[in-house]
């Protein structure tokens, strides 16, 4: 099989060339960097980015008068409005920068959960929640007497929609849900999701952070009531997340911090709140990176979102199809929908022995739970191996993860 010619009009060269961390070797190997769901690698534009800020720019926001402080402000505001766009939401007020997806999720369940939970009501996630999607509504649960409910998967890694519709009842006040899972890589029927929500009065909350980085997002058509996801897994800088809600909700919840920016005025009698999105933005924001966000947002439109996705289903099933031809590998997550993230075990090997010896190999997968233990649970596992794939990633990558396996395990 000629490999070059499967690629399709993505010119993966050109995109690797503006990621210099890709350029190094391993233990004497060239890099194979498969660890994307955890944190993708950056282009040069986010770190010029970075760079410029720190240079020309650096100065704290929405404070001063002088030209740095209206540049770094100007620039910050930028990101948002770009964030805006990318997620097409209808205002830029929806518009929330946070530390990263658990940072928001936890922003809405301590908000939204202070003001609208009470004893006896009912949260709805599902068994294949990254624990940042579990432990907040645990905690939301916990403090009010509500109850946490969980809707059950099929042994291809899919919701069981049935079983949801009947867990869905006036007691559902949240349903808190993945677009896109970590381990399985299943893209979760969102749209059908929020419309039931919505019709038996729940409001959803979207984990967007495995979906970010792989599908075209449009928070309107969704409707989707908060949305979360992270930087550094879509090309752009660790410590950043949006968290996109809903303008009248918003206005309606109280702040989830207390301090600078998020106040309108403040005596020792009390306090008023900002505007949204300020009010949930307390203290001095993480500028640069939040700067830098935006080279990475307009990095990954320049090359398309249709144009990404498509090259990430071509080495997802090119990557399927040899994986399936190895005798002690288990594929787990098999859902007819997915985004290009590949988890299995491999019979009478530890996961931990498996990545470690891929490292050799210079290729960097992830071997553990994913931070999805009820997920293992669910399938009487204690970890996997998983491989994830980026714009980057090429089908020759693919081609030498399975001839590494293969000779791990003796098959070649
Ligand atoms: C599905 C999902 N949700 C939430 C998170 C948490 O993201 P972060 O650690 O950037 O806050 C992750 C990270 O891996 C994830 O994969």
């Amino acid at each position: 099989m000629n490999l070059t010619l499967q690629q399709n009009e993505l010119d993966v060269q050109k995109i690797r060339a503006q990621f210099p961390a890709l350029h190094q070797t391993v233990y004497g190997k060239p890099l194979i960097y498969f660890d994307n769901a955890a944190t993708t690698q950056k282009p040069q534009v986010v770190l010029d980015a970075l760079l410029h800020y720190y240079q020309h720019d650096n100065a704290n926001v929405h404070r001063g008068i002088h030209a740095l402080a209206d540049r770094a402000t100007e620039a910050l505001e930028a990101t948002r409005k770009t964030v805006q766009r990318f997620i097409h939401a209808a205002e830029t007020t929806e518009i929330i920068f946070t530390s990263g997806a658990t940072a928001g999720i936890n922003l809405v369940a301590s908000s939204y959960g202070q003001q609208f939970i009470q004893a006896g009501d009912e949260v709805i996630i599902s068994h294949m929640e990254h624990h940042a999607n579990i432990v907040p509504w645990q905690m939301l649960c916990q403090a009010k007497g509500a109850q946490l409910r969980v809707i059950p998967i099929s042994d291809t890694g899919e919701l069981i929609m049935p079983a949801f519709e009947e867990l869905l009842t006036a007691r559902t006040k949240i349903v808190a849900i993945t677009y896109a899972s970590n381990t399985l890589g299943t893209i979760n029927p969102i749209k059908e999701i929020i419309a039931k929500a919505h019709a038996s009065g729940a409001i959803v909350v979207v984990d967007a952070a495995q979906a970010a980085p792989h599908l075209a997002i449009d928070v309107q058509d969704l409707d989707c009531d908060f949305l979360a996801f992270s930087a550094h897994k879509v090309y752009g800088p660790t410590g950043v997340g949006v968290l996109y809600g809903k303008g009248a909700l918003l206005e309606h919840i109280p702040p989830y911090q207390g301090g600078g920016e998020m106040i309108k005025e403040v005596t020792l009698e009390g306090t008023t709140y900002n505007e949204i999105p300020y009010k949930f933005e307390a203290g001095t924001p993480n500028i640069a990176d939040i700067i830098a966000f935006r080279a990475a947002l307009a990095f990954m439109q320049a090359t398309g979102q249709a144009t990404i996705s498509k090259h990430e289903e071509q080495l997802l099933t090119y990557a399927n199809n040899q994986l399936n031809q190895l005798k002690k590998l288990r594929l787990i997550g098999t859902a007819p929908c997915k985004i290009g993230v590949v988890s299995f075990t491999i019979a009478d090997m530890h996961h931990l022995d498996v990545g470690m010896l891929l490292d050799a190999h210079g290729i960097a997968a992830r071997s553990g739970h994913g931070c999805t233990q009820p997920l293992m649970q669910r399938f009487g596992l204690e970890g996997v191996i998983r491989v994830s794939f980026a714009m980057y990633n090429t089908l020759e990558e693919v081609a030498q993860l399975v001839a590494a396996i293969a000779k791990i395990t003796r098959q070649s």
